[in-house]
C-alpha cells in the first residue's frame, strides 16, 4: 500500500496521532489457511511507524487472551514481549489480565519499556491508574495525552473522579477506557473525556457517536485485525484540538517487522515444549473402534487412494510442519485424523499413520469395516466438510460448495452427497 519511506507524510505539523489495539484474544496471527486474512502483531510496527514516536500515543486497551489455559498463558508472556519490541507506551489490564499478570508475577516497572495502567489493581496493586505523554508537535505546540481505564461493571463516576488531573480545557486531552461487560459506557460524563474507547461491537474499530464538543465514542476492535487510529489535530491558533477517526486494516501487502516473525516461531517452540498436542483433551471413543490409517484402505481401495494421494488432503500435515504449526493444538484438529479422540492422532512420532486428513476423517474408523473385509459400513464420527472449511479457515468455501466436492472427487462413479447438490450424469454404461 503505503511505504514507509514517505509515512512521516501521512501526518502533517499540525497533527499526532493515538494508535490503540485491544482484545486481541490470542490471535497473534492469522492462521494462513486461506488468502486475503487480516491482521498480525508482526504487521502493526509498519503502521505505527508512520508517526514519530514524539507525536504518537501507542495504546493496547487489554484482554489479550481468550482464557486462562496454559495455551494462554504462553500467548500472554509473547503479547507482553511483543508490546516491548512493538514500543508500546502503555497497557490498559482487564479484571482477567490483572489475575494472569499477577500470576505470572508480571509488574509495572518490571524491566518493560511500556507502562501499565488498570481500573482493577487491588490496593497493593503495583499498577498505576493513569498515565500521561507528552506530545510536541512540529508546530511547536506541547500536550498532554492522559489515559485511564474504567471496568463498566462499577459506577463510572466514582471511578473517573480524580482520574484526571486537568479537565477538558487548555493542554491535555483525557482519553478513557471501558472494559468489561457492564453498562457503564452510556453514563460516562464526557464533560471530561476527549475520546471513550467502549468494547467492541465488531471486529473493526468503529466510530458510535461524536460530541456536540468533539469528543469521539469509539467501540474498539477485534482479533487484532485493524488498528484504530484517533488523530489530533492542533492548528498553531485553535483553542482546542480536532479528532479524526480511521481504521487500518492489517492486510497481508504490510510488511512484517523480523523481530516478531522471530517471536513467532519462539511461541511456536513453547508451544511445542510443554507438549500441548498430548494434553489436548479427547472423547473416549466407542465400542471399541480404531482408526487404523489411510495405508490399511489402500489394498482394497487402490483406486480411491490414489486419487485421494494427489489431492490436498493427504498432504495437510506436511502444510502445518512447513509453517513450523504441527505442535499447535489450535491448528493440528483439522489437519489430521480424529484428533478429539482417544484414539486418533496424538503426535508424529506415536500415531505417524494418522497424519494428514485421511480417508478415516471422512469415513469414520475403518476398524470393524477393514475386519469385515468391507461388510461391515464404515462409522461414525465422520466429519463434515463444514467442520473444517469453516469461514474463517476456508474463506471461500460457503460459496463454492460444489466445486469444492468436485475438486476432491476420488470415488468411481459419482456419487452425490447428502448436503452438496452435484450434477446428474444422465450417462448409463452397461457391461
Ligand atoms: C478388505 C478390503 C477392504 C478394506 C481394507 C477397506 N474396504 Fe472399504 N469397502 C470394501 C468393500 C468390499 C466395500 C463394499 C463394496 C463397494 O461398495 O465397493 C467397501 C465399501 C467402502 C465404502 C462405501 C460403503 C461405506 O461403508 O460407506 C467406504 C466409504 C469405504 N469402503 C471406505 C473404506 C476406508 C476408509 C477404508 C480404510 C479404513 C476401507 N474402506 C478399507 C472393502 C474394503
Ligand atoms: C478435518 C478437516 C477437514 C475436513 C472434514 C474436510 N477438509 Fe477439505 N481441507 C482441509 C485442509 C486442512 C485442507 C488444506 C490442506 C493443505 O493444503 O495442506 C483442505 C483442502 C481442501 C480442498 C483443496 C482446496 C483447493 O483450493 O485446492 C478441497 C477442495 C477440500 N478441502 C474439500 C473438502 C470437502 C468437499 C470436504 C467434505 C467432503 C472436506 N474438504 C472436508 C481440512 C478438511
Ligand atoms: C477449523 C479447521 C482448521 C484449523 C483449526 C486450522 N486449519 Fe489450516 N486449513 C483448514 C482448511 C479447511 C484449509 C483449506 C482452506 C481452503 O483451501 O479453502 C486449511 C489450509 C491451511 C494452509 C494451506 C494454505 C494454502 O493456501 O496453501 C495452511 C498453511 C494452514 N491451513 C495452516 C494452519 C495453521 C498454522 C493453523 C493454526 C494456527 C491452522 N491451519 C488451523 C482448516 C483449519
Ligand atoms: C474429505 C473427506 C474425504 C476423505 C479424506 C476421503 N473421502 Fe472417500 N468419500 C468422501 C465423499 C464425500 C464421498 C462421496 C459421497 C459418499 O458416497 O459418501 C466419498 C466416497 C468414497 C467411496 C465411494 C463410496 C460409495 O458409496 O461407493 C469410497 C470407497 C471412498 N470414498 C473411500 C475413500 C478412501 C479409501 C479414502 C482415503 C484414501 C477416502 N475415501 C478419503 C469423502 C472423503
Amino acid at each position: 500500500m503505503f511505504s514507509i519511506a514517505s509515512a512521516e507524510g501521512l501526518c502533517p505539523d499540525d497533527t499526532a496521532a493515538i494508535f490503540f489495539t485491544g482484545n486481541d484474544r490470542g490471535e497473534l496471527k492469522p492462521c494462513g489457511c486461506s488468502g486475503g486474512q487480516l491482521g498480525g502483531i508482526d504487521r502493526r510496527s509498519a503502521v505505527f511507524d508512520q508517526v514519530n514516536d514524539s507525536r504518537r500515543l501507542v495504546i493496547d486497551t487489554g484482554s489479550f487472551v481468550e482464557g486462562d489455559g496454559e495455551q494462554d498463558m504462553i500467548k500472554f508472556n509473547i503479547m507482553i514481549e511483543a508490546f516491548g519490541i512493538l514500543a508500546y507506551d502503555v497497557i490498559n489490564l482487564t479484571k482477567s489480565d490483572v489475575e494472569i499478570a499477577s500470576n505470572l508475577g508480571l509488574s509495572d516497572g518490571n524491566g518493560q519499556s511500556f507502562k501499565i495502567v488498570t481500573s482493577d489493581g487491588s490496593k497493593e496493586s503495583s499498577f498505576a491508574r493513569s498515565f500521561t505523554k507528552k506530545i510536541t508537535l512540529k508546530n511547536g505546540r506541547i500536550f498532554n495525552i492522559n489515559l485511564a481505564g474504567i471496568d463498566s461493571n462499577k459506577d463510572s463516576q466514582k471511578q473517573v473522579k480524580g482520574l484526571f488531573n486537568s479537565k477538558k480545557s487548555g493542554d491535555s486531552i483525557n482519553i478513557l477506557i471501558v472494559t468489561g461487560d457492564g453498562k457503564t459506557a452510556g453514563k460516562v460524563d464526557m464533560k471530561v473525556v476527549d475520546c471513550l474507547i467502549i468494547p467492541p461491537s465488531s471486529d473493526e474499530p468503529a466510530l458510535q457517536k461524536t460530541t456536540k464538543t468533539g469528543a469521539l465514542v469509539i467501540s474498539g476492535g477485534r482479533f487484532g485485525k485493524y488498528i484504530g487510529r484517533v488523530d489530533i489535530i492542533w492548528p498553531k491558533k485553535t483553542k482546542r484540538p480536532q479528532l479524526k477517526f480511521s481504521s487500518v486494516p492489517l492486510t497481508e501487502d504490510i510488511e512484517q517487522n523480523p523481530s516478531l516473525v522471530e517471536l513467532y516461531k519462539v511461541y511456536q517452540q513453547l508451544v511445542a515444549e510443554v507438549g500441548l498436542i498430548e494434553k489436548h483433551p479427547r472423547f473416549k471413543m466407542e465400542e471399541n473402534l480404531i482408526y487404523l490409517g489411510s495405508d490399511s484402505c489402500k489394498s482394497c481401495h487402490e483406486y480411491e487412494y490414489e486419487k485421494w494421494s494427489q489431492k490436498r488432503h493427504s498432504w495437510a500435515y506436511s502444510t502445518l510442519e512447513k509453517v513450523g504449526s504441527q505442535y499447535d493444538p489450535e491448528c493440528v484438529g483439522c489437519h489430521v485424523v480424529g484428533f478429539d479422540y482417544d484414539m486418533g492422532f496424538t503426535t508424529e512420532d506415536r500415531t505417524p499413520h494418522l497424519r494428514d486428513v485421511g480417508c478415516e476423517t471422512c469415513h469414520g474408523p475403518g476398524s470393524e469395516h477393514v475386519v469385515s473385509e468391507g461388510y461391515e459400513k464404515t462409522t461414525m464420527p465422520q466429519l463434515a466438510c463444514t467442520e473444517c472449511h469453516t469461514p474463517e479457515h476456508s474463506t471461500d468455501y460457503a460459496d463454492n460448495e460444489k466445486e469444492y466436492f468436485e475438486k476432491i472427487e476420488h470415488w468411481q462413479e459419482q456419487k452425490p452427497a447428502e448436503d452438496v447438490k452435484v450434477k446428474e450424469e444422465p450417462k448409463e454404461t452397461e457391461e
